[in-house]
């Protein structure tokens, strides 16, 4: 069966992976979640006590990181951190890491394998603009910076993570600011792509949005 891609970019906290599941269920895709392996690197960062200004020891560390993904469990070095990938201290570190050309050229060039040939919906910041310009469908998923940083307290506060909401706020404008501003694939909608804007739409509404563009597709 020839390949399919669907691609979903934005900023942090936007539902992209709630929905991206969502759609893969529907539509028999896989799941690819690129913010994780991202996450997977920074943690690797965390764990060896690399400073992050040392670019250079941070590239070479990358050659030794054993990154493994089965299903929604996410492995590194054999060990699975599917939870641990999700911390405030994760958080704090992801974006400057992901900025790093030789961290983005390792995980791109991830992506792409695991996406050949295949009818994948993957999520992240560059996907639709970088690894997979051509790629059949394209949503760029935005919300408020105050919705996404309530939907994300609300998450902590699930898994019993403390934190207050100014905090996770200002973690998420910060976020998304190296996000949009940096050198290699910034944060930005392709020209191509659809944008949805979910602040005020229930997730039905969001799923029922992006199905539509998705079946114009199937039907063309
Ligand atoms: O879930 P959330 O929106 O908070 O973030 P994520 O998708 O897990 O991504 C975490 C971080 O990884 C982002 O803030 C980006 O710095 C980086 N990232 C990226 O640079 N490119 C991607 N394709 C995906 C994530």
């Amino acid at each position: 069966m020839k390949g399919f891609i669907v691609t979903v970019d934005g900023p942090a906290g936007s539902g992209k992976s709630t929905i991206a599941k969502l759609i893969a269920k529907k539509y028999d895709l896989t799941y690819l979640d690129t913010g994780a392996m991202y996450r997977m690197i920074a943690l690797y960062v965390l764990k060896h006590g690399v400073g992050l200004e040392d670019k250079k020891a941070i590239a070479d560390m990358l050659e030794k990181a054993d990154l493994d993904i089965d299903g929604d469990r996410f492995y590194l070095d054999g060990e699975d951190v599917t939870e641990m990938i999700r911390t405030p201290e994760v958080n704090r570190i992801v974006s400057p890491v992901a900025a790093i050309k030789e961290v983005r050229k390792k995980l791109v060039d991830m992506q792409r394998e695991i996406s050949k040939g295949k009818r994948t919906i993957l999520d992240g910041r560059d996907i639709g603009t970088a690894v997979f310009p051509d790629a059949d469908v394209k949503i760029f998923l935005v919300a408020s910076p105050e919705v996404r940083a309530l939907r994300r307290l609300k998450e902590y506060e699930q898994k019993g993570v403390k934190t207050t909401y100014e905090e996770v706020l200002e973690s998420i404008k910060e976020r998304d600011y190296i996000d949009s501003t940096r050198k290699e694939s910034p944060l930005v909608k392709a020209d191509d792509a659809h944008e949805v804007d979910s602040s005020k739409m229930t997730i039905d509404k969001v799923l029922d949005k992006i199905s539509e563009y998705i079946e114009e597709k199937i039907g063309e």
